[in-house]
């Protein structure tokens, strides 16, 4: 007997998808799950060639979805593993990593392996070793996800502070509507697969940003509403 691997057919991930960033700004981009999130960041960060279309994008990092940091590395230096690749002598890579250790909350497990760390850890480390890339765009795949609500909430302050010390052009993936509008200058919706941009809301607020603030509860809603009318719409089409 032979094992032959299952034949699928492709699957269209992403449909006529047009986006623009600004250099310095925050693009949120939510959807339902499947519609081609991820697929659209490695396309950004040229991992993925686009079948039609193209894409202009200065060089991009990437944070993934799964963390996926070396094992046999410790947390340090996996965070400084950009740096070590961009020939940074190894005492001032790590140096570089250990100061945004401490600022989130990571100082103490310098030395830890990967194996030793709690989720929310792995994916703040993964997180500075993006941050540390030096590329001009970050494009984040669910950068918070595995985290709890106030590490969460202490990380996005975080984040917004980093990007104003030193500002990068972010494209940011999450399925929390209430994150995109608090963190983003722009938040683009999709539809379910094959995903395409339903809506684009601009979020002319100030920050920081309170989740109460009206103005950002009005947004949620709009965002929400855009995401559900899909929805809808995709349940008419099955009937
Ligand atoms: N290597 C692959 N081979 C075949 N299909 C794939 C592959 N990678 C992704 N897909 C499919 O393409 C579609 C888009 O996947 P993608 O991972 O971009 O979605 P996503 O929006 O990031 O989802 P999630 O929110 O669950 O992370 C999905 O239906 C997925 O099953
Ligand atoms: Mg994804």
């Amino acid at each position: 007997m032979s094992y032959r691997p299952e034949r699928r057919a492709p699957v269209q991930a992403l449909s006529e998808v047009s986006l623009h960033a600004s250099e310095g700004e925050l693009l949120a981009v939510v959807g339902p799950s499947g519609c081609g999130k991820t697929t659209l960041l490695e396309l950004l960060c040229g991992l993925r060639e686009p079948d039609a279309g193209t894409i202009e994008c200065p060089p991009a990092a990437l944070m993934p979805q799964r963390d996926l940091l070396l094992p046999w590395l410790s947390a340090l230096d996996n965070a400084a593993v950009a740096l070590r690749l961009a020939h940074m002598p190894k005492a001032q890579a790590r140096a570089r990593a250990s100061k945004v250790f401490a600022e989130l909350g990571l100082d103490g497990f310098e030395q830890a392996r990967p194996y030793e760390l709690s989720g929310g850890m792995r994916q703040r480390v993964a997180f500075v070793r993006t941050l540390l890339s030096g590329k001009q765009v970050l494009c984040l795949d669910e950068p918070f996800g595995a985290l709890d609500a106030i590490t969460r909430a202490e990380m996005q302050n975080w984040l917004v502070a980093a990007l104003t010390q030193e500002p990068r052009t972010v494209v940011l993936v999450t399925h929390d509507v209430e994150e995109a509008v608090v963190l983003a200058d722009r938040v683009a919706v999709l539809s379910p697969r094959p995903g395409r941009v339903v809506t684009e809301l601009d979020v002319a607020l100030e920050h920081p940003r309170r989740r109460t603030d009206p103005a950002v509860v009005a947004l949620r809603e709009q965002a929400l509403e855009a995401l559900g009318s899909e929805r809808t719409s995709e349940r008419e089409q099955v009937r």
